[in-house]
């Protein structure tokens, strides 16, 4: 077999501790807090790998906050774009005249970004601004865009906390990159 199989990769090393997570988390939701005072925003948050920090998130945020999701599909069972981005769950609520906060997992080459950002802004929101738990070094988008981030990360694929490969490990509490799988490769050369 030339490629190595979803089923080889595992949770290496960590990358972003607990704690320091729930630090930034805690940070991001105090910003919004103030930023927003006296408003109501909808948090959109996308899944799958949205939905544990999107939890956290909400709790930290000190405002009657609503909440919706939608569901894309930017990835097949590789760890590499398609470059395709499908609307899988679309979301229920109305955003006309709505303060939305679109809340990402990981903003890689911002392909599902723009494109989200595109389809929710033709819904007429009073303003859209995105949070986003990790964003590449190398992404391609307009800084501006991300208005809240945790952290930067580079390009090592990385998951727990929501993130997943081949929709496994999203249950662990940190973020780890993902490594082959010892054996795995001497299995395949043979
Ligand atoms: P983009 O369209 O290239 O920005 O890809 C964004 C989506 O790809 C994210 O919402 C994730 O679902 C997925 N993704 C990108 N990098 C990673 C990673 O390191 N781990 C898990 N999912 C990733
Ligand atoms: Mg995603």
């Amino acid at each position: 077999m030339g490629s190595t199989s979803p089923e080889s990769l595992v949770p290496g090393r960590v990358l972003i501790s607990e704690g320091e997570l729930a630090t930034r988390v805690a940070e991001l939701g105090a910003s919004i807090t103030a930023d927003y005072a006296g408003r109501a925003p909808l948090l959109v948050g996308v899944l799958k790998g949205a939905f544990m920090f999107m939890s956290d998130l909400a709790r930290a945020v000190d405002l009657p906050v609503e909440f919706d999701f939608m569901a894309v599909s930017s990835y097949g069972h590789s760890t590499r774009s398609s470059g395709v981005v499908r609307i899988v769950k679309d979301l229920d609520l109305d955003l006309a005249d709505r303060d939305v906060i679109l809340v990402e997992d990981i903003v890689d080459s911002g392909l599902t970004l723009n494109y989200l950002r595109r389809n929710l802004l033709a819904r007429n929101p009073a303003s859209l601004e995105v949070c986003a738990l990790l964003v590449r070094e190398d992404h391609s988008i307009d800084e501006a865009i991300l208005r809240y981030e945790g952290f930067r990360i580079p390009g090592e694929f990385v998951v727990g906390y929501g993130l997943d490969v081949d929709q496994r490990y999203r249950n662990l509490p940190d973020i780890r990159v993902v490594e082959t799988a010892s054996g795995a490769e001497a299995a395949e050369a043979s």
